[in-house]
């Protein structure tokens, strides 16, 4: 088939690299010059494992390539795939507007039959309104598809070619089934349904997995209180199959493009539905509360932040990214800075990321080890394999004490950093914040 994908976000340059493998006449459009540049020299603009090797090989073989403009994008295309940015606005609500307008745009120029595919996250209802505003006035035979994506930033080409299921949405059946020849060669689950479940099956998937989250650092919270250990509640817990292992690890809060902005957006709808969501409400608000609590820990065990020195290690929402959307550390480190703490930070990969949405005065360095050289504390806010593989008893003898490691993330080994003369907490491991004050 001939596809013309809007957008080369994460979405968009991995639907483009995978279909264009899969077979497919893939043009991609991207309308910022310099990200068009380095993708047309085969240069992937998004830090992707894989990606950038399909790229070349792709646009190599001549099935891909990139253009700014829709008009070409759209010569001769059977599909146009949008996976356009979707922002949060201040109140939760996704700004349309970028959808909205390539919307409008492929409605003006489409002259023969046409798919339109619908990758980017949107509230259910703006299918619906879509078609209304822009499509069934169109001369053009446009029909109208709700694909969602369930990639996660990291694994996204693994994650396209096996996927838990692929939801496609659409009242014209003929239009379901020609999209659902794009992943002919992809086994998993079909589900054809209408848009508006297509697109809430996408929010209510995501808003699942951080109640998942909220819900086990919530108890992660109080294993604090009562002494219990979160990785033995949640090994316990995960063994249900009913329940599983996944989404069950304990830690500073989600973060990220994904998750913050789809609960919220999800609370939005459903309160302009008339309708209170409860448990969203209560997710969300675990999740600030979360970034919150790493703060009033350090502050506790430090006795207070004021003039101490706290190296954070990791920026990323998650490794494998330098993607520090919505990141915990982020927030953590302008709060320490807020309270009079001086933090050094460090990140394989999302340092340059991260510097301009960190406050003044935060040293970001090149290595860990000059990260924690002299600090009383170290917090540990993304579990990158760098960190559990340092050389901790080097860090050790450039610390200054109490020797604190906070392990945002629990995944370093809590025995041997205590036995290496560290002051070990971690999130709910049975090490509360009343036996840490007391000694
Ligand atoms: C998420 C979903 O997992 C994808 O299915 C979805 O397609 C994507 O959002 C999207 O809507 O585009 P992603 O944001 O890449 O993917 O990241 P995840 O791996 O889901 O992690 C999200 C956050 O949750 C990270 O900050 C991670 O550290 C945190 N997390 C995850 C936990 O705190 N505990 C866990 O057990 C799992």
């Amino acid at each position: 088939m001939k596809i013309c994908i809007v957008g080369a976000g994460y979405v968009g340059l991995t639907a483009s690299v995978a279909l264009a493998r899969s077979g497919h006449q893939v043009i991609t459009v991207e309308k910022d010059k310099s990200r068009l540049n380095r993708l047309r020299q085969g240069v992937s603009t998004i830090y992707e494992p894989g990606v950038n090797d399909l790229l070349r090989a792709e646009e190599v073989k001549g099935k891909l390539t990139f253009t700014d403009t829709l008009v070409d994008g759209l010569a001769d295309a059977q599909i146009a795939m949008v996976a356009v940015g979707t922002p949060s606005l201040s109140d939760g609500r996704i700004d349309l507007t970028a959808i909205n307008e390539v919307c409008q745009e492929i409605a003006c120029i489409a002259r023969s039959r046409l798919i339109v595919v619908m990758k980017s996250t949107v509230p259910p209802g703006t299918g619906k309104r879509l078609c209304e505003r822009f499509f069934s006035s169109c001369p053009a035979d446009i029909r109208y598809v709700s694909n969602p994506e369930f990639l996660r930033e990291g694994s996204a080409l693994h994650d396209w070619y096996h996927p838990d299921r692929i939801v496609v949405g659409s009242s014209d059946l003929g239009a379901a089934k020609d999209v659902l020849t794009l992943y002919e060669d992809i086994e998993a689950p079909k589900l054809v349904v209408s848009v508006a479940s297509a697109e809430l099956a996408k929010y209510a998937s995501n808003a699942f997995l951080a109640t998942k989250i909220s819900f086990i650092n919530e108890v992660a919270n109080l294993c604090e209180l009562v002494g219990a250990d979160i990785e033995e509640v949640a090994a316990a817990l995960g063994q249900d199959s009913r329940i599983g292992h996944k989404f069950l690890k304990a830690g500073i809060g989600y973060g990220g493009s994904c998750f913050p902005k789809d609960t919220k957006a999800l609370d939005y709808v459903s309160s302009f539905n008339g309708y209170t969501f409860s448990v969203l409400k209560a997710v969300i608000e675990v999740n600030v509360r979360q970034r919150i609590r790493a703060v009033h820990k350090l502050s506790l065990t430090l006795g207070g932040l004021g003039n101490k020195r706290i190296a954070v290690l990791g920026l990323a929402f998650k490794p494998e990214t330098d993607d520090v959307r919505e990141a915990p550390a982020l927030d953590i480190i302008n709060y320490l800075v807020s309270e009079g703490a001086t933090v050094t930070a460090y990140d394989p990969v999302a340092c340059e990321n991260a510097r301009k949405h960190l406050a003044q005065g935060v040293l970001i360095c090149e290595d860990p080890y000059d990260a924690t050289r002299g600090c009383q504390a170290i917090l540990v806010a993304t579990e990158w394999d760098e960190f559990t593989t340092l050389d901790w008893s080097r860090v050790k003898q450039q610390m200054r004490e109490p020797f604190l490691v906070f392990d945002g993330r629990n995944c370093l080994d809590a025995e041997r950093l205590r036995s290496l003369g560290f002051l070990y907490i971690g999130v709910g491991r049975g090490y509360g914040l009343a036996r840490v004050t007391a000694e």
